[in-house]
């Protein structure tokens, strides 16, 4: 049986030490000043934090960050970008979150990253865990791709340019099986200096099937946007920021 935890450790150490250059064009200030609004008292935690691309951003906002991830390099990569920022890092799964009595205002997973959780049995652990950990009254954010067609889900298999130069041939490669909702991904990159290969591998969740989970957990959606700044969400919305709190009792 697979271990997802341990294929996603592998998958994420390959890319960390050009994850922070293939997503230098995505700011993270938006997301920084959104997550800033709701850290009532001050602390937060990231789940699937990585190289520390938001939680950096959060912390100089005054917000004292705790970030969890599974790949020992991608927090490596953290690190050596923290400076003297209040930035704390555990090592860990988040289908077993486990802070150890500690409890946030605010816990938040960006960028899809609870897609990488596999199962939808681990999806609803990691939300049971988020209600557990959450102080009353808390918010827990999620932003994630709204799974639609045409685009990943049109096909089995789909092979895409991402960029072409005289010196550069950036293509994606993926296959998406509808059963499972999964997808596996290769960004692949050839250069002067030879080939690179990038791999993902995630189980999408529909927006539906979000809130069920999320309901299941004792979590209550409050509000959903289309992007950080707060953009209402319609139907033509490629993203998804969610915003649930806990309502109690786990339905
Ligand atoms: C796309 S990166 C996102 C990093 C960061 N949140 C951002 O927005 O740039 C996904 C991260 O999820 C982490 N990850 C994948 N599965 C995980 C799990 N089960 N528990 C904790 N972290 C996980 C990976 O190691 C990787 O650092």
């Amino acid at each position: 049986m697979t271990d997802f935890r341990v294929q996603q450790e592998q998958l994420w150490n390959q890319w960390a030490a050009h994850y922070n250059e293939e997503h230098q064009a995505r700011d993270p200030a938006p997301a920084a000043d959104f997550l800033a609004s709701l850290a009532d008292g001050g602390t937060a935690l990231e789940l699937a934090v990585g190289t520390g691309r938001i939680a950096l951003a959060l912390a100089d906002r005054g917000v004292k960050v705790t970030g969890l991830d599974t790949s020992p390099a991608m927090l490596e990569e953290l690190h050596r970008h923290r400076g003297g920022r209040p930035v704390e890092t555990q090592l860990g799964d988040m289908a077993e979150l486990d802070t150890g009595g500690q409890r946030f205002p605010l816990i938040y997973v960006a960028f899809s990253s609870f897609f990488f959780l596999m199962t939808q049995q681990r999806q609803a652990a990691c939300l049971a865990r988020v209600t557990r950990t959450l102080t009353p009254g808390g918010r827990f954010v999620i932003e994630a791709t709204v799974p639609r067609a045409p685009g990943l889900l049109a096909g089995r298999q789909q092979l895409a340019i991402r960029d072409l130069t005289d010196t550069h041939l950036a293509l994606s490669a993926h296959t998406h099986n509808p059963i499972d909702q999964t997808i596996h991904f290769q960004e692949i990159r050839f250069d002067q200096s030879g080939t690179r290969l990038l791999p993902v591998t995630l189980r999408y969740v529909h927006l539906s099937e979000l809130d069920l989970l999320a309901a299941a957990a004792g979590l209550t959606l409050t509000d959903q946007y289309a992007d950080w700044h707060h953009t209402p969400l319609d139907v033509t919305s490629t993203q998804h920021i969610s915003v649930y709190t806990p309502t109690g009792e786990p339905a």
